[in-house]
């Protein structure tokens, strides 16, 4: 398993409970991660087995040399760069199991223009676009657009490469930005799209190119501060299912956005297959595209890891064997599942790092499971903050509500004192809930 956050804690605590899983390496992996590492040594008759290494991810033959000694028989990615680099192609071409797309594949993250020219074509519904190679293409495109006027670095961004402006000055000045490399090569090409309205929804398939199977909804919470104030983040927080996608709205979009694009994308010769995360714009038309990302979302993993009741081994293995026809479709729980992310206190900004974390055991002794996202062993065993995102606090219950109330009692026992959160995760779907 390759990655280090959440995420992967998440991951990896889900992969090590299938029967399938006789050892488990991690690359760089984290704290959490070596402990549910260290559990499944623990239980295995045959004892001692993986570990967390370090491995350069960006070194593919020491990647393949790394699996080859040790008979590794699934490679499971976290995190989108390694994808769009093409380290599941060179493991596959070294006869290696992967769960995660190629290169080619991942330009459904990695560029958004092509994406958007994948729906173009395959009639998937989406916010109209104009794609802009120079800034005098860009600004000659933005008469064709009205207010507020969405302007997308082409590239890879980590989220942030994405502005809504509200005034034509606002627009001009962004396109300059961007061609002026403040994205860096990212910005060397840009998207400009239609604003759509609506309610933000992310909902997750796993492919193998051909068969696909839904994995469950989420929302996230991705400004920094209370009421959806404040930067851009990753993410402060996650539920799931996200009742807002109604079984009626999941399956237009199923068929109306996922099942094109797979079809497409084996028709244009380069299948996709791994995990299909879309984040959707539900609007008065139905469901819309707004982009895609070629790996779980972090921290939408960790509440669908805390719904999924089968195998997770089983399930990612025939996705990687493109045996997906034939394997077992995954089971989600019915409970919702909440997660709300303790950060470093500036985060988004430069996040306060070393701070002090301790009393996690209590935390879970109220039923939570906390997920390390930027944790690090200070040595006398000690746990210290290493990263924006620190810890995820995620639990789950009958109804939402619940989850929530167990979370935040669970966050409640955790000593940080250079930590921050959101107090109000969950809060679109918690008042609507209390509305009714
Ligand atoms: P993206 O990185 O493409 O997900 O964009 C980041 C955020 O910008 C999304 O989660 C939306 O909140 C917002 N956004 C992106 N595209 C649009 C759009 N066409 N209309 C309205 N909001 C958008
Ligand atoms: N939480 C959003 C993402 O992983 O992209």
């Amino acid at each position: 398993m390759l990655g280090s956050g959440g995420r992967e804690h998440a991951l990896a605590w889900k992969l090590a409970q299938s029967p399938h899983c006789a050892q488990l390496w991690a690359s760089p992996g984290n704290p959490g991660v070596a402990a549910v590492i260290a559990d499944l040594n623990a239980r295995r008759a045959r004892g001692a087995g993986g570990a967390c290494i370090a491995l350069d991810l960006a070194d593919h033959a020491a990647v393949i040399a790394f699996c080859a000694a040790q008979a590794v028989d699934l490679v499971v990615v976290g995190p989108e760069a390694p994808l769009v680099d093409g380290l599941a192609d060179s493991l596959r071409g070294a006869g290696i199991a992967v769960f995660g797309p190629g290169k080619a594949a991942a330009r459904l993250e990695g560029s958004k223009g092509f994406t958007k020219d994948l729906c173009t074509r395959a009639g998937i519904p989406t916010a109209g676009y104009v794609r802009a190679k120079t800034a005098a293409e860009a600004h000659a495109a933005l008469v064709g657009f009205s207010l507020p006027v969405v302007i997308k670095a082409d590239g890879l961004a980590a989220g942030k490469g994405v502005v809504i402006a509200q005034t034509a000055e606002e627009a001009a000045a962004t396109i300059d930005d961007m061609f002026g490399g403040a994205f860096g090569g990212a910005g060397a090409e840009v998207v400009i799209e239609e604003f759509l309205e609506g309610e933000e929804v992310s909902l997750f398939a796993i492919t193998d190119g051909s068969a696909i199977v839904a994995f469950g909804s989420a929302q996230d919470h991705k400004r920094v501060g209370e009421g959806d104030t404040g930067p851009n983040t990753g993410g402060m927080g996650a539920y799931s299912p996200a009742p807002v996608l109604t079984a009626e709205l999941e399956a237009r979009a199923m068929a109306e956005i996922i099942a094109p694009t797979v079809k497409a994308m084996a028709e244009a010769g380069m299948p996709y297959s791994g995990v299909l995360f879309a984040g959707l714009m539900l609007t008065a038309e139905g469901p819309k595209l707004i982009e895609y990302n070629c790996r779980f979302g972090d921290p939408e993993c960790q509440v669908l890891m805390m719904r999924l009741e089968s195998d997770l081994v089983a399930l990612l293995d025939a996705c990687a064997r493109g045996e997906l026809a034939g394997a077992a479709a995954p089971a989600l729980s019915a409970q919702s599942a909440i997660t709300v992310v303790m950060a470093a206190k500036g985060y988004p900004g430069t996040p306060a790092s070393g701070g002090g974390i301790e009393n996690l055991s209590a935390a879970e002794a109220h039923g939570a499971k906390v997920f390390h996202a930027g944790t690090a062993e200070a040595g006398d065993g000690h746990l210290v903050a290493k990263g924006g995102r620190v810890l995820n606090v995620t639990a789950t219950g009958a109804t939402l509500r619940d989850a929530r109330d167990r979370a935040y009692a669970a966050l409640g026992e955790i000593r940080f004192e250079d930590g921050f959160w959101r107090g109000d995760v969950g809060w679109r779907e918690l008042a609507r809930q209390s509305e009714s």
